[in-house]
């Protein structure tokens, strides 16, 4: 009886210490709480989670640096097509005044995609994560630019645009400032 009764908390003991310690359970939740800290440090939790959660499994780094890569790759691309479209013709406006806030975002979004996003992923291919910062910062000035040139016009084109440049460079500012504050060793 006794025996049993030993065995029986023997072996729930041993069941439990399995579940536990099997390496994938924890490591899966080691990754998806670092997103959520990272995210909840960031001014914009839900575009955050969003973002990187859809892009991370194509990824085999998941540490923070990954994460500010990731975020920097995802502005860029969506940046350097509006520039594209930009400079195509592909937003068409007969407004003069709306003309000229259209040429004012052509430089603006290639100062972002040519100079500031540009240098923020060389930066960071060097581990130089002060560098990064000021680069994700000024681009986010320049998507700010752009929008303030439709401020007197009804119709803002690239507003939805230049909203999600601006945050995708804060949050990465802040995952940024994790890895200056905590001066982990860059990985590349
Ligand atoms: C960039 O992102 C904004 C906001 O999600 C979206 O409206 C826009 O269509 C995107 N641009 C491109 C070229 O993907």
């Amino acid at each position: 009886m006794k025996h049993t009764k030993f065995s029986t908390i023997f072996s729930i003991h041993l069941a439990i210490s399995l579940i536990l310690f099997i390496p994938p359970i924890q490591s899966t939740l080691s990754h998806t709480s670092l997103l959520e800290q990272i995210c909840r440090q960031s001014p914009h939790y839900h575009l955050c989670i969003m973002t990187l959660r859809s892009s991370i499994n194509h990824r085999s780094k998941e540490d923070i640096v990954g994460f500010a890569r990731l975020t920097l790759e995802i502005v860029n691309a969506n940046a350097s097509i509006t520039l594209q479209h930009i400079q195509k013709g592909n937003i068409q406006t007969r407004d003069p005044q709306q003309k000229r806030a259209l040429e004012d975002c052509l430089a603006s979004y290639n100062m972002i995609v040519n100079v500031h996003l540009r240098e923020a992923l060389n930066a960071m291919n060097k581990g130089d994560f002060k560098v990064v910062k000021q680069r994700a910062y000024a681009a986010g000035v320049e998507a700010e630019s752009c929008d303030s040139k439709f401020k007197s016009s009804s119709i803002a084109p690239l507003r939805d645009t230049n909203r999600y440049v601006q945050n995708l460079c804060s949050i990465t500012m802040s995952i940024v400032n994790r890895l200056l504050w905590t001066n982990q060793p860059a990985s590349i």
